[in-house]
Formats: structure tokens, C-alpha cells, sequence
């Protein structure tokens, strides 16, 4: 008897037909429903069972992680364009570096615990996981409290689809490299004064705000980087992250001609938490 497992996507196609080395098929059909993004999902998710992902580059490689630029289409029809974010299995990504984000939070299992502390090899690729789900988490979050995130797509292993921000395949600035001044920029801060509201009026703070995590798509501020996101009320060090997300952009924008009091912001913030 034949010890292969049956492979539906595999050789009942013609090879031109067969994803080719920088594509896959589709990651969604096998993914649970705990994996996907929240419900309604937008109308221009590719679902489909016979969509390839196409690798069309890399967007930006990190410390931690690596965001690439994927296309997921059907063969020879329209697809969408999706970042997919990579946190990385080697060296940095040590989930405990940041002990202090993560009190409250604990690993539920301890043979992984115990591994990631030692930092062993199988350690190192349940911390880059461990990551990836709390991105996921944290987007999925964000988006149900209205918060201007990527739509959360899917969740895979050490890999976070999400939408993709920008024209194109041109990725939009960060805030920290767009030009804005004048009203312009006035209309940013207001922004992203709303997105700290949100995220304060969901209990929680973004943990590394930042002009490099804030993305600036024709106008519109869209937040990102979300896997150190932090529970204010839960956290001893809750209110400390909340002011240092506020005294970042706060000063960024003074900095820049956009006179305002961060600690009026972080005084109104902290009144809509309690
Ligand atoms: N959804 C997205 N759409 C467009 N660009 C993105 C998206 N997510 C990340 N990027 C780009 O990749 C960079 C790194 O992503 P980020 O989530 O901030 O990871 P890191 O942990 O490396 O800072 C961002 O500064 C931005 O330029
Ligand atoms: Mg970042």
C-alpha cells in the first residue's frame, strides 16, 4: 500500500499550471478559523482554493522580522496584494527580551517555556511563533476597536498576512519620512491622537508608537507593528508604556511645527481608560 499522502493540489495538473519557485499555493484554504481575520472578512479577500501566493519582493527587513510583498490570485484573474510578515527563528527574536510587556501574559505550555528560555533551536522558532500570533492577536484587536490597522488576513507558523498599505506595490511612507507640514501635518496628529483614544478606550496602549510605526497612505494614518501591544490595567508598568507611546509622537510633531502638550494628551487619554 502506498505511504503517500494525498495531495489534492498535486500532480493532477499540468505543470505550467504548478506554482512556480517563488509561489505557493494559497496558505487560507488550510487555515482554521481561529488563524483568519475577523469577521465580516473584506470583500476583497482571495479565498479561493486554487489562488497561488507570488513572491513579488521584499518590503523591509528587520530585526526581528522581515515583511515581504506577496500577490494571492487565482492564476490569470485580478488578485490582491498582501504583506506578509516573517518574524525570524534566528538570534533576535527572543520572546523574553521584552519581559516587561509580557507581565500578566504567560506561556501556557512549559516544555515551550523552558525552551525558549534556554533559547534552543526549537526555543528560538516557538518564540519567532509566539510573535507572529501575538501580531495577529493584536491586529485582530485593534481592528474590532476601530482602530486604522491592516486588515489581519491570516496567521500562520511565523507568518502574519495582512493588508497591504500603499499605491501600488509601493509601500506607503512612514510618518517619520513623509513631508507633511502645515494643516496637513495639523491633520495628522488629530489622527493619531484618535488612534491612542481607541486603543485607551479598549484598555490597551500600543507599547512602541512611534513615527516609524505610524504609515502615512495618502493622508490617511494607518498604525502598525503591533506584537508588544500592552493591557494598561493588567500591566504594573501599564500607564508608563501609555505615556512613552504619547511623549514619542508628541514630541515628533512638535518637532516638527505641530505645538501641542503631551502630557494634556496622556491627562485625556488616561480619562478615557477610567
Ligand atoms: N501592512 C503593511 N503595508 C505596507 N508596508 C508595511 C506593512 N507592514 C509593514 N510594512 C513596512 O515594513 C516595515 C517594518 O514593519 P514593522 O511591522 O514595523 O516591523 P519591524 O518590527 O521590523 O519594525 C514598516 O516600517 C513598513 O515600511
Ligand atoms: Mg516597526
Amino acid at each position: 500500500m502506498s505511504s503517500a499522502r494525498f495531495d489534492a493540489s498535486a500532480s493532477l495538473l499540468p505543470p505550467e499550471l504548478e506554482p512556480g519557485a517563488d509561489q505557493r499555493w494559497s496558505t487560507w484554504p488550510a487555515s482554521s478559523p481561529t488563524q483568519r481575520g475577523p469577521l465580516p472578512h473584506p470583500d476583497w479577500l482571495v479565498t479561493s482554493a486554487g489562488a497561488w501566493d507570488t513572491e513579488l519582493g521584499v518590503v523591509k527587513t528587520g530585526k526581528e522580522a522581515d515583511v515581504h510583498l506577496i500577490e494571492r490570485a487565482v492564476p490569470g484573474t485580478a488578485g490582491v496584494l498582501l504583506a506578509s510578515k516573517r518574524y525570524r527563528s534566528t538570534h533576535h527574536s527572543d520572546f523574553h527580551r521584552s519581559g516587561s510587556y509580557e507581565e500578566g501574559r504567560t506561556m501556557r505550555n512549559t516544555r515551550d517555556a523552558r525552551a525558549v528560555g534556554r533559547k534552543s533551536s526549537y526555543g528560538r522558532s516557538v518564540a519567532a511563533g509566539h510573535w507572529a500570533v501575538s501580531e495577529f492577536d493584536a491586529l485582530c484587536r485593534a481592528w474590532r476597536a476601530g482602530v486604522p490597522v491592516p486588515y489581519p488576513v491570516q496567521v500562520s507558523e511565523t507568518e502574519v498576512l495582512m493588508e497591504f498599505i500603499g499605491d501600488g506595490r509601493t509601500a506607503a511612507p512612514r510618518l517619520a519620512q513623509s513631508r507633511l507640514h502645515g494643516e496637513d501635518l495639523t491633520d495628522a496628529f488629530i489622527q493619531v491622537v484618535a488612534i491612542l483614544e481607541a486603543f485607551a478606550r479598549a484598555g490597551f496602549a500600543h507599547g512602541d508608537l512611534s513615527p516609524y510605526n505610524l504609515l502615512d497612505h495618502d493622508g490617511r494614518i494607518v498604525v502598525i507593528d503591533l506584537p508588544q501591544i500592552v493591557d494598561v490595567a493588567a500591566n504594573p508598568q501599564g500607564l508608563d508604556f501609555l505615556y512613552r507611546d504619547v511623549m514619542n509622537v508628541s514630541t515628533w510633531f512638535a518637532r516638527r511645527g505641530c505645538d501641542n502638550d503631551p502630557e494634556d494628551v496622556f491627562a485625556h487619554l488616561v480619562g478615557v481608560m477610567w
